[in-house]
């Protein structure tokens, strides 16, 4: 009795090795087969890059993206109308009325709130209210913008809000303000103070003052540009050639004095 338990429990060495390995084997089996398995399903999964239509719609699905990097930075911002900006952000909510919000066009939801005047509900609009987030969730949009898409939604509630217009254009450029009239008699004095010690023998690659040759293209450029480049340095030329204390008014002289000399024109 006592030696047939002996047996039942106690395994031969070949016995319990097979046992070992039949538990580590098993599991790690388990995993290779999941792992082959979703390897299998990506592989389905991943596009076909190869062919030239596949390739067509992968340049097609990233040229936005490409478009928007090209776009210019300091290009003033345009505006939405209020209806596009209803469309992209405000109608998620305000059309099938999510959170409470009033509903679009649907004057008992509308009527007390216009009450409260177009500046309040701009107001709200911009800075949230209850459950109605910030700028709709939009942090891009800008005042106009909001206030463009209150007036849109309200007007159609039966305000009759009136929509803020389009900024009047950016002023031209500060430069070219600052640098309106400068007088090239009074430049010498400057020049010759300032600037002559690089312009009249032209040091480190400067354009000699009177070389029409050196001063050509340069002054093709127009007044505006030279004097900003003189004014921030470009390359071998120092701001303001160096002469921090040189007023801007003394500097526009001088480059009203390098370009005419130059052959250019003011
Ligand atoms: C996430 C949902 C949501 C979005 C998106 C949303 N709103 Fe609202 N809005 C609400 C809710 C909810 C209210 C009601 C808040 C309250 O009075 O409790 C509301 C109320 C308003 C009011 C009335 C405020 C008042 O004083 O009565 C205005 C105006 C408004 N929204 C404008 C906008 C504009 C403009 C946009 C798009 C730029 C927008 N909302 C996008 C949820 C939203
Ligand atoms: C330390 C030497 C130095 C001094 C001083 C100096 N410049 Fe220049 N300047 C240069 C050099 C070098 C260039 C050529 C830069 C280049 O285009 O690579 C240059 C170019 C210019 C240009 C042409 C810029 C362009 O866009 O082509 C103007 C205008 C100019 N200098 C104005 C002035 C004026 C005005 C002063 C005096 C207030 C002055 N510079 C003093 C070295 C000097």
């Amino acid at each position: 009795m006592a030696d047939a338990h002996a047996k039942m429990t106690q395994a031969t060495p070949q016995e319990f090795i097979i046992s070992v390995l039949a538990g580590l084997f098993a599991p790690l089996l388990a995993i290779v087969l999941v792992v082959m398995l979703i390897l299998g399903i990506q592989a389905k999964h991943l596009p076909d890059t190869s062919s030239e239509a596949a390739q067509k719609a992968i340049l097609e699905r990233i040229k936005p993206v490409a478009t928007l990097a090209a776009v210019d930075a300091n290009a003033p911002k345009v505006e939405k109308s209020g209806q596009a900006v209803f469309d992209a952000v405000c109608t998620t909510c305000h059309t099938p009325g999510a959170l409470g919000a009033p509903k679009y066009g649907n004057k008992g939801d509308w009527g007390s709130r216009i009450s409260q005047g177009y500046d309040t509900l701009i107001k709200h609009a911009i800075e949230g209210i209850r459950q109605m987030p910030p700028r709709g969730g939009d942090g891009d949009l800008s005042d106009t913008e909001v206030a463009r898409a209150v007036a849109y939604m309200a007007d159609a509630a039966g305000a009759k809000f009136k929509a803020p217009e389009a900024a009047a254009p950016a002023a031209p450029a500060a430069a070219a303000a600052t640098a309106a009239k400068p007088d090239p008699a009074k430049g010498k004095a400057v020049y010759e103070a300032s600037c002559a010690a690089c312009h009249a023998t032209g040091v480190a690659g400067a354009p000699k003052m009177g070389d029409k040759a050196a001063w050509g293209p340069r002054v093709s450029q127009g007044y505006a540009t030279l004097y900003d480049h003189a004014l921030h340095g470009i390359r071998g030329m120092p701001a303001k050639g160096g002469n921090a204390a040189l007023s801007e008014a003394d500097l526009a002289d001088a480059v009203g004095f390098l370009m005419t000399q130059g052959g250019g024109k003011l």
